[in-house]
């Protein structure tokens, strides 16, 4: 039977790392061994030569019975595995959500097990007409979900067997397709490698390396069907354990994870903006980000004085070059400590901070996760009153697991315990007593320690050394980590490892809320399903290299469709030293990040002058967008949607694997430069009618359009689909504007004050029929919930064409205008 099997749906059975699978070793597994045909690229883990004969014991549907919300059953397996704790018998639940959700739980009927602590939303009704439908297969036990108006296959467990043992769960499904999105964090093209690639996921501080888990997890795909329908669907894994994700060929797809339950929802769509809605439905909407969070932020590792930081606010000033947010490193603490600042070399720190308020700028400083353990008692407040209130991370004998990062041995604050959110609290304020932030940097918290599991070691049991290890960075769960076995209010550091940056940006979010009274600024490193409700993220330590700017791209991209939408990576690279045209090409495309920021000694006014100014058109040209840049903010809150999107056109296949372009919304396309040395770019124009934005914006007609046996010139040109040679000297970003987009734009200043009555302008791109349309929020920019209060203004714009010569110019209506608080919008005209 083991002929039968074709490669590229052979399912390994034999994944352990560091072991050469002998046809010994593996059919004391049962497994069939067939060398591959031929040998696969170094790095991944290639074509199995130990896989699943067909047949191999699996499980059984014994029993199925009708539900008020669907259907549950029984299976039950007689044959073990070859790992530890098979649960021969297990609860299927079927859940019947929404009309496009569909959830899926398998559970442990005998004793309750680990399950993910965050909220979802509970199901009253079954859904009434499902785009979706069930086959049960009995014997092996598997789900066929299929999209009802195409019959294409979403998901079909059969074609391994299900594993459900206690630290070993593995399900198996085919894919619709090889077009599969998502599954981070990852450093990846946009648009996944199918072949033999495994992702793994538990997040870990490492520099952004292909084929390597990074800082957050994220078990999330959404795909694109076969056949060219345009058809999309998800699928997540609402499972926060170490776990493989591995892509093969067949296209099918294996979930390999280390413990918790099998609980997985498969969204329908039908396209891919709805599939990223009902995905973000369940783990939550970001969170409306205050108004300067979209500015333009400058930061360092190592400034070394408050005095530094400071001039270098003011060298921007002095230039005229937009700048909202200064940043501080961990160098202005003492000795590395939180809630402490520098009292020597970041003396003025306070007087900076009040220096920016006062030009309308905001100070954001960095906080770790790990607390100095080793001060004198009495000298150390975080410390000594963390220890008396209990807050810490334990070993299982209940004794402080002690690590090491910057300020040397430190313990960890357990988040997942309330306890801790009020001592977090309490730091906080009492910091901000003296130096008055306004957001925070949280690093280092997947957590990142520098000794592995604790400075004692860890003990030696089961949640320390699983029966099998995913392929973490390491080869250990506790590398450059805590010890699974290290005990946390709400379960075991094992099962709440990955969630630690969610839960640490929860507290910090929370405390910043109550304290200051406003909406919440938090960027985190480590990540989570649901982290868009409390922070952003950028994209960790890369380096200022031109392949880091351009897989900047794909990291923004996923992070969008992953209700992440406020990222970034480190504008012109963090480690190593940056070459100037890189950092304007960067600044250009980083202007176009949701969340842009520089981190690293080369701000602006550090280049020559052209550089300058090619980096403060750019910046100015981003906070000319920003009522546009605001307005698709508001549209992911309260939707769900993207803020900077993929060109992935439904009908368009070729616009499948694109991560050099992208768009803001649905209308404007960036297509940066991502190569040194050159002035043109090669761009995308799906099918339709597109605009320069420039000649939109300008009225001129300045040249940007360079394709053989075109007209040299144009404002608007309808394309078939097609790629063309676009000019792009060193001081130009390509943007396009769709047709029938009307965007709200703003005249630039060097901060963003969102009521500071600048005049606004609307940039229309009429469609062919003469039709456009768009809308504006506005809000205060900062108070939290204006939605809900009643205090917004949310404008309609419509274009439409009277007679063949001429247009009836923008007509808007408010389609809530709030009293009070807003100031009026000065001026509407369009250009
Ligand atoms: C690691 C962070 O990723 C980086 O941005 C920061 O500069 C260093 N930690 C030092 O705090």
């Amino acid at each position: 039977a083991c002929g039968v099997v074709p490669e590229a749906w052979r399912f390994d059975c034999y994944p352990e790392r560091g072991v050469v699978v002998t046809r010994e070793l593996c059919e004391a597994r049962n497994c069939c061994f067939i060398p591959a045909s031929s040998f696969s690229a170094p790095g991944r883990n290639g074509v199995p030569w130990c896989f699943y004969p067909p047949g191999f014991p699996s499980y059984s549907l014994v029993s199925v019975k009708a539900t008020e919300l669907g259907q549950t059953g029984t299976l039950v397996k007689t044959v073990k595995t070859y790992y530890p704790k098979d649960i021969l018998t297990l609860h299927l639940e079927l859940l019947y959500e929404t009309d496009h959700r569909l959830r899926v739980r398998i559970t442990d009927p005998s004793e309750s097990r680990f399950e993910v602590p965050i909220a979802v939303p509970k199901a009253t009704e079954k859904a009434s007409s499902p785009a979706y439908s069930v086959e049960l297969s009995n014997e092996p036990f598997g789900i066929i979900v299929k999209r009802t108006s195409t019959g294409a296959v979403l998901l079909n467990t059969t074609v391994a067997p299900l594993f459900y043992c206690d630290q070993f769960l593995q399900l198996s499904s085919s894919l619709s397709s090889q077009y599969i999105y998502g599954l981070g964090e990852h450093r990846s093209s946009f648009l996944h490698d199918i072949h033999w690639n495994t992702l793994t996921m538990w997040a870990r501080d490492v520099p952004p390396t292909e084929l390597t888990n990074l800082y957050g997890a994220h078990p999330f795909y959404l795909a694109m069907e076969e056949g060219g329908t345009g058809t999309a669907h998800g699928f997540f894994l609402l499972n926060s354990n170490a776990m493989d994700v591995a892509l093969q060929p067949g296209p099918a797809i294996t979930w390999r994870t280390i413990g918790g339950i099998l609980d997985f929802y498969v969204f329908l769509g039908p396209d891919p903006a709805s599939v990223i809605g009902q995905y973000l439905e369940v783990v939550g909407y970001p969170t409306m980000p205050v108004y300067w969070a979209l500015g333009y932020h400058l930061c360092r590792w190592g400034y070394g004085s408050s005095n530094a930081t400071w001039d270098v606010v003011k060298n921007m000033r002095n230039y005229g070059i937009p700048q909202d947010v200064q940043w501080n490193d961990i160098d202005y603490m003492d000795r590395s400590l939180d809630f402490t600042f520098d009292p020597a070399t970041f003396s003025t720190l306070p007087d900076m901070v009040k220096d920016l308020h006062s030009h309308g700028q905001r100070y954001v400083m960095m906080l770790d996760p790990g607390i100095s353990s080793i001060q004198p008692e009495g000298e150390y407040w975080p410390y000594d009153e963390g220890l008396r209130r209990g807050v810490f991370i334990n070993h299982t004998d209940g004794s402080t697991l002690i690590g090491k990062v910057w300020p040397g041995l430190t313990a960890f604050p357990d988040f997942s315990d309330d306890v801790t959110h009020e001592w977090w609290y309490d730091n906080l304020k009492r910091f901000h007593d003296k130096v008055p932030f306004d957001g925070l940097w949280i690093d280092m918290n997947e957590p990142s320690s520098f000794v592995d599991g604790s400075t004692v070691g860890c003990p030696d049991t089961e949640l320390e050394n699983p029966p099998y290890t995913p392929g973490i960075l390491g080869g250990l769960l506790r590398a450059k980590t805590l010890c699974a076995s290290a005990v946390q209010k709400t379960s075991s550091h094992y099962n709440m490892h990955s969630l630690y940056g969610l839960l640490e940006a929860k507290a910090s979010a929370c405390a910043l809320k109550r304290m200051l009274g406003k909406r919440a600024f938090v960027i985190s490193r480590s990540t989570f399903p649901s982290q868009g409700q409390y922070s952003g993220h950028w994209l960790g330590d890369n380096r200022s290299h031109w392949k880091d700017m351009y897989t900047s791209i794909a990291g923004m991209l996923t992070f969008n469709l992953l209700g992440v939408p406020l990222v970034g990576a480190d504008v012109c690279g963090f480690s190593e030293q940056t070459e100037e045209e890189l950092c304007v090409r960067w600044t250009q495309l980083g202007a176009f990040y949701p969340f842009t920021r520089n981190h690293n000694p080369q701000d602006p006014p550090a280049f020559s002058p052209l550089a300058r100014s090619a980096m403060k058109q750019s910046l100015l040209l981003r906070y000319s967008l920003f009522p546009l840049l605001y307005t698709l903010f508001h549209r992911a809150h309260t939707h769900g949607h993207t803020v900077a999107r993929p060109l992935l056109f439904p009908k368009d296949v070729r616009t499948y694997g694109i991560d050099r372009q992208f768009l803001w919304g649905k209308s404007l396309m960036v297509t940066p430069v991502l190569d040194p040395g050159v002035d043109f770019v090669v761009g995308y124009f799906p099918q339709g009618l597109w605009y320069d934005y420039y000649t939109v914006r300008t009225q001129d007609h300045r040249f940007h359009l360079d394709s053989p046996g075109q007209s040299m010139s144009w404002k608007e040109h309808v394309f078939k689909g097609e790629e063309l040679r676009l000019k792009a000297p060193l001081e130009h970003i390509n943007l396009h504007l769709r047709e029938g987009a009307v965007i709200p734009t703003q005249r630039p200043n060097t901060t963003l004050f969102v009521s500071s009555g600048q005049p606004l302008h609307l940039v229309s791109s009429l469609s062919e029929d003469g039709s456009a349309g768009g809308e504006l929020f506005w809000d205060d920019g900062e108070t939290s919930d204006t939605l809900e209060t009643d205090q917004y203004a949310h404008i309609v714009f419509t274009v439409v064409k009277v007679r063949s010569d001429h247009y009836r110019p923008v007509r808007s209506h408010s389609v809530h205008g709030g009293e009070g608080t807003l100031r009026p919008l000065q001026t509407s005209t369009l250009t």
